[in-house]
């Protein structure tokens, strides 16, 4: 079962995100002598990295840390709908290993670029790869990563990396982690915040069917832990 962490506004939200995330990551250095982080693209998250960069830069040894992005659009690698570039910029300072999505291709190449990138990583008794901390984001129409709603990105796929067209957000091109790769989750935590996520984020813990929905109940039926940290707007009514 999920837990939910309610906070007055984003800027707490993220404080709090920030140092539960370097938690999870510490401990997960302790365990395995490093630590594999998903990282999420939007507002949410960049205030967090934000955090992370200013106050925690002697928190944990960064170096033991892999960095990877649960989905990225296609384009241009500096351009402005780029998530990754957006994240390395606030992050830079980290000394951590980062594994850098190819989205300048096609989406097919990309996406088996990014599975093969994705072989670094160290695996879990199943062949999966081991996802210490999973941070994943929630679009209004309950999208998470780039798994849309009643979409072609959430049918099964062997593959850990898919090629996602026709995405109901623009930009329709991406590439995202499959809802198989969710199976290696080992923390995950959800940051949502804004009135437009209330009927989501509500939805989803009240047991409607949902892309953020599906990955909470992968990621717990593989024994995953998942928290949510969502702002009073993205909680109440
Ligand atoms: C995208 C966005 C999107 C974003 C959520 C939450 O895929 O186009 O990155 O999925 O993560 O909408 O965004 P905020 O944190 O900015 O509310």
């Amino acid at each position: 079962m999920s837990s939910v962490e309610a906070f007055d506004d984003k800027q707490q939200l993220a404080q709090a995100a920030a140092q539960a995330a370097v938690d999870a990551l510490k401990t997960a250095v302790a365990a395995n002598g490093q630590a594999t982080w998903v990282l999420a693209g939007g507002s949410t998250p960049l205030a967090a990295y934000q955090i992370i960069a200013r106050d925690y830069q002697e928190a944990i040894d960064w170096s033991k840390v892999t960095l990877l992005i649960g989905d990225e659009r296609i384009g241009p690698l500096d351009g402005p709908d780029n998530n990754w570039h957006a994240i390395e910029q606030t992050l830079t300072s980290l000394p951590t290993q980062k594994l850098r999505p190819r989205s300048d291709q096609s989406a097919e190449q990309a996406a088996v670029d990014y599975e093969q990138q994705l072989d670094s990583i160290p695996k879990l008794s199943n062949g999966l790869p081991r996802f210490d901390l999973v941070w994943l984001g929630v679009g209004e129409d309950g999208h998470t990563l780039s798994l849309f709603p009643a979409h072609a990105s959430l049918l099964p796929s062997a593959s850990l990396i898919i090629p996602v067209h026709d995405s109901p957000k623009p930009p329709a091109e991406r590439i995202s982690l499959s809802l198989r790769a969710l199976q290696g989750t080992q923390v995950a935590m959800i940051l949502a915040s804004g009135a437009d996520k209330h009927t989501a984020v509500s939805s989803a813990l009240a047991g409607n069917h949902s892309p953020i929905a599906l990955a909470v109940s992968i990621i717990e039926t593989h024994d995953g832990k998942v928290t949510w940290f969502v702002d009073k707007a993205a909680a109440t009514d």
